[in-house]
């Protein structure tokens, strides 16, 4: 299995060292637009194989996409990340070209791949990749909730005192501070609902923390975070490659799902070798569906914004 990683930053970076540790592709193309960068960073990491003692081969590059030929899975990661005080709908003048460049240079080396966008505004990037690279939809996943849901997780764990790894727990919606919707009513603690353990106080400031966490983070750090994103990323490459058929919520094109229409946003699908494989519908509450139009009404208005760049 062979997979590509655009964008050698911090989120590329952390993602590739996650997949070589998992030994998840044979082959691993670590590419970015700075001279000398991807290749360092993969050096380094094939240093760690001695020690880790994993056998992924890891290439990096500069700009050569014909390096990529032939990748099951390209994440693509390039892009500007937030600053402080900075939301992610910001970056989608200076992304969008990036992540559109990107795109078609993948596709004229790697035409059946499947491709994990990350870069951020990441529904609208998502929907900007099923818009020009012409793939079947279900080649095309946004990553966001899967990082969203293990934050939601991590800080329902902090309240309930418990291991993360014991909490199901699901977001959707968009990927924005004010978009995604933490499905805090149907949550579990093993097969019982964290509802029953936690005052209406504690669920409101569990949901409010989920929805403000990259933004937490970008402010303690001075740039957005990357442990959690590249493991996110990761575990849906994982998913892909190992058909593993995992629950995971992410940027899909919805096709009357939930609702919606020509839009990507987030939400729980099954993903397997053929990329995301199934929808499931959560059946939402009148408020949570709610909420989950408002959301697409916001994606929509950014998702305009492409027309105008
Ligand atoms: N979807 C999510 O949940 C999520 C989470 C974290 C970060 N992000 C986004 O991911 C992106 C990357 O974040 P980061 O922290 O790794 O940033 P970073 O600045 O550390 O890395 C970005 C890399 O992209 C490279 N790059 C820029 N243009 C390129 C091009 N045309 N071709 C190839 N490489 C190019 C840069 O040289 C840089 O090395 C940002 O847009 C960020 O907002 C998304």
């Amino acid at each position: 299995m062979k997979v590509t990683v655009v964008g050698a930053g911090a989120v590329g970076a952390t993602c590739a060292d996650n997949i070589a540790r998992k030994e998840l592709a044979s082959e691993l193309v670590l590419l970015d637009i700075k001279e000398g960068v991807a290749e360092g960073k993969a050096i380094d990491m094939m240093q760690t194989a001695a020690l880790l003692g994993f056998d992924t081969k890891i290439k990096g590059v500069t700009n050569d996409y014909a390096a990529t030929e032939h990748s099951d899975v390209v994440v693509v990661t390039s892009g500007l990340p937030r600053k402080p005080g900075m939301t992610r709908e910001e970056l989608i003048g200076v992304n969008a070209g990036i992540v559109k460049s990107v795109t078609e240079n993948i596709l004229k080396h790697s035409p059946d791949t499947i491709i994990i966008v990350v870069s951020n505004p990441m529904d609208t990037m998502n929907y900007l990749t099923l818009q020009t690279s012409g793939l079947p939809k279900n080649r095309v996943l946004g990553m966001g909730g899967a990082l969203d849901s293990a934050r939601f997780r991590y800080y329902l764990s902090q309240e309930l005192g418990c291991s993360p790894a014991d909490l199901n727990a699901v977001v959707i919606g968009g990927h924005g501070d004010t978009t995604m919707i933490p499905l805090i009513k149907h949550a579990t603690w093993n097969s019982t609902p964290v509802t029953n353990f936690l005052s209406q106080e504690q669920q409101d400031k569990i949901v409010a923390a989920t929805m403000v966490g990259g933004a937490t983070l970008t402010k303690l750090i001075g740039t957005s975070a990357w442990y959690a994103p590249g493991a996110g990323t990761a575990a849906m490459v994982e998913s892909i490659l190992r058909d593993e058929k995992k629950l995971i919520s992410c940027g899909v094109a919805l096709d009357g799902e939930y609702g919606q229409s020509d839009i990507s946003l987030v939400v729980p699908v099954i993903i397997g070798r053929n990329g995301w494989e199934r929808i499931l519908d959560f059946k939402l509450s009148e408020a949570e569906q709610a909420a989950f139009n408002k959301s697409a009404d916001a994606v929509r208005n950014m998702n305009d914004v492409l027309k105008t760049l």
